[in-house]
């Protein structure tokens, strides 16, 4: 059975007891929740895998509480590293470094490097204080759905196959941390996130996109470099549809192609005479509301989503990327 509980401390303490035992938490963090196993037990980490049905070429990011503990994990921090480390965490980046021998392959999916993160959020500090090992942890979800940022979407998902989800209400941020290889001195953005490509430009001008995610179509001939963005993902029932254009012709364009089965995710100021229609916000706060919506849809019986595409600065980028992989690639320009 799975244990639902609040974040007080002695849960924390019997979540840090199950870690340490090669059980399976699942907790919250800043950008969405994590399903936690002790990162150096290759037999617990096994188990995250198993629970989520993700393909053992995925690799983990292991969450750390404190920037000593990325020494010991890795064979080399250059000044890139460092000066990301220093200005980003605690937060929302995942930093990807050429991997020490202490980290099981399970963890790092062959690859000789491996994803580092220092969360913000204080629960999932606390957790991994007390447990007293990395925690690897990918988002709690079933693999191909949506990412969770509510304790109930962790157990709509996993209840019966984890011991415990802490819940520790909404995620302040709603998409997955921004993931960057600092392999080489100049970062390469692997997925887009809570730390934008603008803030990361800001210390170093030679930032780049790993090359998949400034193409508008799905290819299989540019291999990102982030194993995982290559997945299906966040894959809502209904179909996803991404309009982009004018303005007057997005909107005619739904209302001529809506039934009553259909949403539309718009941004504030952009109405229309539906029945179901849900504003983002603005690109930015609409980070924190998309994974919700799409799993609101699911439960409505939701078999077409109209959204409309996001401004792709800053956050928005992430946003956008989310927002792609969840419509498989279908843009529809007016
Ligand atoms: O915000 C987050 O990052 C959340 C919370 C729980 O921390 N975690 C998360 O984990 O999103 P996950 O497993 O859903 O996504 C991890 C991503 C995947 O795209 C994976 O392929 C990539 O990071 N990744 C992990 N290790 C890597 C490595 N060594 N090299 C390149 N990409 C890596
Ligand atoms: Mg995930």
């Amino acid at each position: 059975m799975t244990r639902l509980v609040t974040s007080e401390m002695k849960n924390l303490a019997s979540a840090a007891e199950i870690i340490n035992n090669g059980g399976l938490v699942a907790f919250p963090t800043e950008t969405v929740y994590g399903l936690g196993a002790d990162g150096l037990n290759e037999n617990a980490v096994k188990k995250i895998y198993e629970a989520k049905g993700r393909p053992s070429d995925n690799p983990l990011i292991l969450h750390i509480q404190d920037i000593s503990e990325v020494e010991p994990l890795t064979i080399e921090i250059n000044s890139t590293a460092k000066k990301l480390m220093d200005t980003f965490w605690p937060g929302p980046m995942t930093l990807v470094f050429k991997k020490s021998a202490i980290v099981p392959p399970v963890i790092s999916g062959g690859l000789d490097t491996v994803a580092i993160r220092l969360p913000e959020n204080k629960v999932a500090r606390e957790l991994i204080r007390l447990s007293k090992t990395p925690i690897a942890a990918p988002s709690a979800n079933t693999s191909g759905k949506p990412s969770p940022t509510k304790a109930s979407h962790v157990f709509e998902d996993l209840n019966g196959r984890i011991d415990m989800i802490i819940d520790g209400g909404s995620c302040d941020i709603g998409l997955e941390s921004t993931v960057i290889d600092v392999t080489t001195l100049s970062p390469v953005i692997l997925r887009p996130g809570g730390v934008t490509f603008e803030d990361i430009y800001k210390l170093f001008p030679d930032v780049s996109y790993d090359k998949h995610l400034t193409l508008d179509t799905i290819t299989d001939t540019v291999k990102p470099r982030s194993p995982g963005m290559k997945y299906k993902h966040y894959a809502p029932e209904g179909e996803l549809f991404i309009l982009e254009g004018n303005i007057e012709k997005v909107q005619k364009y739904i209302l001529e192609n809506s039934d009553e089965n259909t949403a539309v995710f718009t941004f504030d100021g952009i109405d229309f005479d539906l029945p179901y229609v849900r504003s983002l916000g603005t690109s930015i706060s609409g980070s924190k509301l998309f994974f919700d919506l799409l799993r609101e849809c699911d439960s409505n019986g939701i078999t077409k989503i109209f959204a409309l595409m996001p401004d792709k600065k800053g956050v928005g980028f992430a946003l956008y990327n989310r927002m792609f992989k969840a419509a498989g690639g279908r843009i529809i320009k007016l």
